[in-house]
């Protein structure tokens, strides 16, 4: 098939996970007989200091064009300067809206050689496997914001159909797995959170009757996690909550580098990122961990071309990396060698 994908690298470590990202779409462009053609385009920091503007509308009008998006990460030290008119991460907001992805998948699993990277025990990392599904486009993040010099405000706000419309899609996810759908939110306190249950429930119920739902706070949900995180399947949960919930769920992995991600709309366009950003204090040194941008790849494969295949042939061939312990800093056991950046995207090349 041909397919155009448009390439994001960003700020930080991204160019450099983006690049490895890119070696094993070549890869499986070559073996499996696709002709992607790949274009890159700026984004985030990189882009302002060009540009003026987090998202130019060259890169606005190449993703639009294109059939998936791959990104690296957005943001930095250099342009955090709490009273600049633009930042980084406006680029990215602003693409995940312009786009209406409003779905991000996030899906957590473990892996044997990896157990020990955890912070957690081997007993409750067992059976992990779940995937979060992160409302993207809505909630705290998009609200109004406001600002006098002795208040702030961020207004959380969320329509029926924005909430409708992600539960459909996590729904639809957990019918092809377990069929356990976790809706979280903090209906104890917030409005929006009551509109968020009350929806999810009359959703689930009218079609998705061969699901069980469960309803959990948030509060409840960062703690359970941690206890007894194989009783996740798929959960469901609005901007805020999925974002932080994510960066915790990462532990049960491992590492932050290692969470791959599909932001997805109605039609087969989707932004494909790994979760952990731009990593300033590490970039540039070829140390960071590629797989997680890797994996993201697969995702792409899968999501937006159709390539099921091809994606879980990506996906095996990270697992044999690992497995053949090429572990990058974040993840190889204190006091052993770890792989570099372009070592652990070769040993994916090399299993593919
Ligand atoms: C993520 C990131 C972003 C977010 C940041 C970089 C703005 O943390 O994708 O999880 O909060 O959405
Ligand atoms: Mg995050």
């Amino acid at each position: 098939m041909k397919a155009t994908i448009a390439v994001l690298p960003g700020d930080g470590i991204g160019p450099e996970v983006t690049a490895e990202g890119v070696r094993v779409l070549r890869a499986v462009g070559t073996k499996f007989g696709h002709g992607f053609e790949l274009r890159e385009a700026l984004i985030g920091g990189c882009a302002i200091d060009r540009t003026g503007s987090a998202l130019p509308a060259e890169t606005s009008a190449l993703c639009r064009a294109a059939d998936a998006i791959l990104l690296g990460a957005v943001g930095g030290p250099k342009w955090d300067d709490p009273n600049a008119a633009v930042r980084p991460e406006q680029g990215l907001f602003a693409i995940r809206r312009e786009l209406g992805l409003y779905a991000n998948l996030r899906p957590v699993t473990t892996h044997p050689k990896l157990m020990a990277a955890s912070t957690l025990r081997p007993e409750v990392l067992a059976g992990v496997d779940m995937l979060v599904v992160r409302e993207l486009t809505g909630g705290l993040y998009f609200g109004e914001k406001k600002r006098t010099a002795d208040r702030a405000s961020d207004l959380c706000e969320y329509t029926v159909e924005e909430i409708r419309r992600v539960v459909r899609r996590a729904a639809g996810f957990a019918r092809l797995r377990r069929k356990k759908l976790t809706s979280v939110d903090k209906a104890n306190a917030l409005e929006t959170s009551r509109l968020w249950r009350h929806t999810t429930r009359e959703i689930v119920h009218k079609e998705f009757p061969d699901l069980t739902l469960e309803h959990v706070l948030v509060d409840a949900c960062a703690m359970y996690l941690m206890r007894k995180p194989s009783s996740f399947d798929v959960i469901v949960t609005e901007n805020m909550f999925g974002d932080i919930l994510t960066d915790e769920a990462s532990v049960l992995a491992g590492s932050m580098g290692l969470l791959p991600s599909a932001s997805l709309g109605d039609g087969k366009r989707g932004l494909y990122e790994p979760i952990h950003g731009s990593a300033p204090d590490i970039a540039g040194r070829g140390i960071a961990n590629p797989y997680a941008t890797i994996l993201s790849v697969a995702m792409l494969l899968r999501h937006s071309l159709g390539l099921a295949r091809e994606a879980a042939a990506v996906e095996k061939a990270v697992d044999a990396a690992i497995a053949r312990g090429i572990l990058p800093a974040d993840v190889a056991p204190a006091g052993t060698p770890s792989a570099s950046t372009v070592a652990a995207g070769q040993a994916v090349l090399d299993a593919l």
